[in-house]
């Protein structure tokens, strides 16, 4: 078996809570597996900036480094999550584009490459994931590196005339084409890189049952991997986690009463204010329900450097207090907003608590809390999945109750449908969401995909 190597802008940590789907879902694939894991450290560190640690945790070897600050700054929260995150998710009013900082991200990548190819060994089978690293594989590749080069986006991929508003948009995207197999998240987002590949890179599509496209000499597949969760590891891990001191003293907090639960990186993405005041409308036109129902929503910070972000937790901070202020009773908060972020076993005691599981977002690749939601449920009595139309998790999990995040109505009414739902239907809902879950699994996710990388890198080294 060839020796995987995995590149992202962050790595896992086996030891604490991680935030973000991407760390999350590699550190369970890799775990399984065994790789490599290559990224920054998290750190600014002028001193030590591509000097690399070392070390194993869980059976996978991790390869960090820092990045120098004010490069690292301006490649990580300048055009990475200023300019690439708005863009992909459709909050082309957010971006912010620098040329500076455009040029000190193309120079992280660079960087990137440099400490690859110093570690690269020749039948290494290459995985870089996410918005960060567009141009590696052509780094790469202008370094003579031969090995099957395989990227996944994790993030959605909006319309070519969104992309299009993006300068240099064709240098940074075409990068891409130095890769054997690109993976997205969804059909949807598959088609809009057929759009992008054929009409702004003027590729070719040679081969549509392969997705194998041409465009200026190179070859490359395109293809949907939905990335899935290990459901077994998160059923195993919800079935014990009512133990858990936390999730018990959650549960003796709750007496009696219902709970729906948000667990949200704060981001704009995720709609955390507009499913708040959907709550706030909830109450309002269900007033049998006050006192009885509480929302519990985790927001762990995250890109608390960028602008954007510190004010949609002050937005949210705000609106917390006003919300509460408006319903609450002395024994009783509509909202019990936590800036902290929780190891996933403990969260899976939380999701099986709820009655409801709400996932907002206005845009999101995959969403992997919904996917969690679901799993951890008790099969006897599972909760109800209230999930945005707008994730990647909609095209799979349509038994969910799916909803128009602006349609705050639209969410308040399903709150309640949830809540009243018989427990037969419930089951019913939760069974069909569990068999899409294991057909569509972490495991087949991370198979899938390096199968089909190492025949399309098998494919272009017999064409060479
Ligand atoms: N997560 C966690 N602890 C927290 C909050 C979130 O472990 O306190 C995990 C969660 O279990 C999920 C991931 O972070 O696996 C979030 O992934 P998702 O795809 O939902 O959203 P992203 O943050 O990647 O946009
Ligand atoms: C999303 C992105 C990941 C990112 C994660 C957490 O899942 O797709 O690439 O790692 O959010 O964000 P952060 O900026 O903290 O790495």
């Amino acid at each position: 078996m060839s020796r995987l190597v995995v590149v992202s802008n962050r790595v896992g940590d086996p030891r604490q809570a991680n935030t973000g789907g991407l760390a999350t879902a590699m550190l369970a694939a890799l775990r399984e597996r065994g790789g490599v894991w290559l990224g920054w450290n998290g750190r600014f560190d002028d001193a030590r900036a591509g000097t690399t640690q070392h070390y194993s945790d869980d059976g996978i070897e991790f390869v960090t480094f820092a990045l120098a600050r004010r490069q690292g700054q301006a490649y990580y929260n300048g055009f990475a999550n200023r300019v690439l995150w708005p863009l992909l998710h459709a909050r082309g009013d957010l971006v912010d584009y620098q040329r500076e900082e455009y040029s000190h991200y193309q120079d992280v990548n660079h960087l990137f490459a440099d400490v690859l190819q110093k570690r690269l060994q020749p039948g290494d089978t290459l995985w870089i994931h996410d918005y960060h690293l567009l141009p590696l594989a052509q780094r790469l590749r202008e370094r003579g590196l031969q090995q099957a080069i395989g990227f996944f986006l994790h993030t959605p991929l909006p319309g070519v005339d969104q992309l299009r508003a993006l300068p240099r948009h064709t240098e940074l995207i075409g990068a891409l084409a130095a890769c054997d197999l690109i993976g997205v998240q969804t059909d949807a987002d598959l088609h809009a890189l057929h759009d992008y590949v054929t009409r702004e890179l003027g590729a070719r599509l040679l081969d549509r049952e392969s997705g194998l496209y041409e465009s200026r000499g190179q070859r490359f597949q395109c293809d949907a991997f939905p990335i899935g969760i290990d459901v077994d590891s998160v059923q195993a891990a919800a079935a014990r986690a009512p133990r858990l001191p936390a999730v018990q003293r959650l549960r003796s907090s709750m007496g009696e009463r219902q709970m729906a639960i948000g667990v949200d990186r704060l981001d704009y993405s995720k709609g955390i204010p507009q499913r708040f005041r959907a709550f706030g409308e909830f109450l309002q036109r269900h007033p049998q329900r006050q006192r009885q129902v509480s929302l519990l929503q985790i927001a762990p910070p995250s890109r608390g450097d960028v602008r954007e972000y510190r004010l949609i937790r002050d937005e949210l901070n705000q609106l917390a207090g006003a919300i509460n202020g408006a319903w609450a009773d002395p024994d009783w908060v509509p909202i019990r907003y936590v800036n902290k972020s929780f190891a996933q076993s403990t969260l899976t005691g939380f999701y099986r608590m709820a009655r409801v599981g709400l996932v907002t977002p206005f845009r999101d690749g995959m969403n992997l809390v919904a996917k969690e939601f679901i799993a951890a449920q008790d099969p006897a009595d599972p909760g109800v999945l209230v999930l945005s139309q707008m994730a990647g998790a909609a095209r799979q999990l349509d038994s969910a109750l799916l909803v128009n995040p602006h349609d705050l109505t639209g969410v308040a009414h399903a709150v309640e449908t949830a809540l009243a739902m018989p427990q037969a239907e419930r089951q019913q809902r939760w069974t069909a969401a569990m068999d899409t879950l294991r057909r569509h699994s972490l495991e087949q996710w991370r198979q899938g995909f390096l199968d089909r990388l190492r025949d399309a890198g098998a494919a272009r080294r017999a064409t060479a």
